[in-house]
Parts: C-alpha cells; structure tokens; sequence
C-alpha cells in the first residue's frame, strides 16, 4: 500500500492537528483512504527544523514548544531552515499552513514554489499564494507534472472548490455568493441582537472569533481574497485583487439592522462574483439586506456558505464550518486524498 511522506511548513494549529490526526487515527486512516501517511519534515518558526526519512516521531514533535525547547534537542536546529526543507526533504507532498501576507502572498507563496520546483506536491491552506500567484503556481505544477491543491483556502474544510469543479460537471456556473467570512456574520447576528458594533466585535473576540485586530474580517479583506479565489478558479477568471470591489460592515448602524428587520431583511456581508454577458466577471464583497426567504439569510453565527448559480439546477447551497484548526486540517486531509486519487488515475481534476 502506498505511503505518502508528507513535509509539514509551520506548526500552527492547522498543521498540528493533521498531526495529531496521523498520529491518533494512522491505522484507521490506512483503512479508509487507502494510504499510509508518514511526517518526514517539519519546520516552524519557534520550533527550528527537523527531517527524518524514517519518520519522525509525531508525539514527541507535538509536546514540543512549551518551554523554549525546539528541535535542535531532537537531532534538527533550532532555526527554521524553510528553502533547505523544503527542497531537499524526502518528502512527496508539502503540507504549507503558514502565514499569509495578503500584499504579496509572502513568505507561503516561496515556500509553495520551491516545492513545485523540486518535484513535489502541495496541500497549502493559505489564501495568499492561492489568491495572488494561483494561476502561476499552478501553471508551475503543471509543467513539473505534480499537484497544487489549496481546499482550505476558501471555508476551511468544507467542500466548494473541488465540488464545484468535479460535481458540477455539466453545469453551467453563472455566479455565485456566499458567507464566507464567520466573524462578520457573527457580529451582525449579534447586532440584531441589539448589540453596538464595538460591543459584539468585544464579544467575537472574547469568544476568539476575532482577531485582536479584526480589519481583516470587518472590513471584507479576508472575503475579497476568497471571492478572488473562488472568480478565478470557477468562473475562469483571472481577476487581480483590486478588480474585487471591497465594502466591509463597519459603517452599519444598529438603525440600519432595524430597519432592516422591520422590512423582513437581515444584513449578511456578501461575496459575489457573476459572468457577464460580454464574456467578463463582476466581484466584489459588499454587506447586503437580504430578504429573509434569501437561502443565505438563515446562515448565523460563525458558519459561512456558498450557493452556486447553475443553469440546470438553480441555486445550490454548500454550508459548513468556515474555519476552525480540525476542520482546516481535514482540508489538507482531503487534499491529500485528492492528489492520491490524481495518481491512481482515479480522478480528473
Ligand atoms: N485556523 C483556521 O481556522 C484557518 C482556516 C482557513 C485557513 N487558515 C490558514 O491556514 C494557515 C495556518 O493557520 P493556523 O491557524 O495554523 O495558524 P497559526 O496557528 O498561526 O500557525 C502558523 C504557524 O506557522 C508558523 N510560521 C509563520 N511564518 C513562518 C515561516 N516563515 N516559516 C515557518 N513557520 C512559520 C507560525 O509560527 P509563529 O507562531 O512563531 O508565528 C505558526 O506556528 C494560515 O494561513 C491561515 O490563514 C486557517
């Protein structure tokens, strides 16, 4: 049976828990998906580097951190030698969960194309490279004959982007909008609720929704770069960043929620991308008072959701958890699997 050596870059919380999923669920994990995975390398920025060809011991890897330790006690350094790793390793597929730089996609977009370079596949759960570089990385891979697969970029591990391509098949994809940002839908249900802004943004943030600063999510930054993603993976599109207009919901009022619930809307930040009948893509994010019958206006809390524009079956909704560490690890799970299906000739895309 196949086993697929697997290089881990950064040892956040995505990572760790693909981690802990190999190390707790390995054997049952052969059962199900018909391959053995093996950690071959890890590099973290704390933890420094490690590469073991036999396989590195993951219990020992997952107590690390907690007192300054890393690995150089463990027969690796203490410095994160990423560019090294990653070329060099033994490993089959590269597993990047690091940070993302939404100017330039940086350093995740390196770490994606030293790995494409030196013949190896790649699982990444970060938006930047995807977002900003996707067409060229992808093109990258293609001509090195390997996988760029990046399911976690876009709701974590719920299934859009590779349900819409392989399930659509016959379809005609018009459009789509969604949810795709849970910290703002919070907020706004919260609103509703009767909460200020400032107050449900606390609240997120207590709950550990939102980030100390929460730009990123009030201010539809995070869903431009997902609505990107999404117009140019599904729609074929090869829009740039500022081709997706940006509106986020910090400007609303508890009077704008009102007046909205007395009209039968709720507020809910959209993402949106649609064919034109000129051939083009119009994209954008924007909050929007949606009727209440809209198949997006029930989607509260922290779950986001997608629904597709066919032209044979209308709408179709996919909803599920946006984010999360277990959930994002599943991603890369599934990417593996997908990449694993590539190889044995058991899927298309
Ligand atoms: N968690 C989610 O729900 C979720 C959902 C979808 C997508 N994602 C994306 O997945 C990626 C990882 O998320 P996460 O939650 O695991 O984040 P995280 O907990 O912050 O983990 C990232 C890890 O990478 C390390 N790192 C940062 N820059 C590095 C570099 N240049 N070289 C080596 N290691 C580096 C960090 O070290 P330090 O801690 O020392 O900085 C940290 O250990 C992010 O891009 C995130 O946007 C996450």
């Amino acid at each position: 049976m196949t086993t697929y050596d697997l290089a881990l870059i950064g040892f956040g919380g995505v990572n760790r828990s693909l981690a802990e999923l190999i190390a707790a669920r390995g054997e049952a994990l052969r059962a199900e998906v018909g391959f053995g995975l093996r950690v071959v390398a890890i590099t973290d920025l704390r933890l420094g580097s490690l590469v073991d060809a036999g396989g590195i011991d993951l219990s020992m890897a997952l107590a690390l951190g907690g007192d300054g330790e890393t690995f150089a006690r463990h027969g690796g350094s203490a410095e994160p030698d990423n560019e090294g790793v990653i070329r060099n390793c033994p490993a089959d597929i590269i597993c990047e969960a690091t940070f993302t730089n939404p100017e330039d996609g940086e350093p995740a977009v390196s770490h994606v194309r030293w790995a494409l370079e030196s013949g190896k596949s790649v699982c990444t759960t970060n938006k930047g490279p995807v977002a900003l570089r996707g067409r060229e990385l992808a093109a990258l891979a293609e001509r090195q004959g390997v996988r760029f697969e990046f399911e976690g970029a876009v709701m974590s591990g719920t299934p859009v982007i590779r349900l819409a391509k392989q399930m659509f098949g016959g379809l005609q994809l018009n459009g789509f909008e969604g949810i795709m940002n849970g910290t703002s839908n919070y907020v706004l249900g919260r609103m509703e609720a009767g909460l200020e802004l400032g107050e449900a943004v606390r609240e997120a943030q207590e709950l550990g929704y939102a980030e100390a600063n929460p730009a990123a999510d009030l201010e539809g930054f995070d869903v431009q770069l997902k609505v990107l993603i999404l117009a140019n993976e599904l729609l074929g599109g090869n829009l740039q960043l500022t081709d997706v207009h940006r509106e986020g919901i910090s400007a609303l009022t508890p009077e704008d929620i009102r007046a909205a619930a007395s009209a039968g809307r709720r507020w809910k930040l959209i993402g949106s991308a649609r064919r034109t009948p000129d051939g083009g893509i119009v994209a954008g994010v924007a909050p929007r008072a949606v009727e209440v019958e809209h198949s997006l206006a029930g989607i509260s809390g922290a779950t986001n959701a997608v629904s597709f524009d066919t032209d044979l079956l209308g709408p179709v909704t996919v909803s599920g958890p946006g984010a999360g560490r277990i959930e994002t690890a599943y991603a890369l799970l599934s990417d593996i699997v997908a990449i694993h299906k590539m190889a044995e000739g058991l899927a298309h895309v």
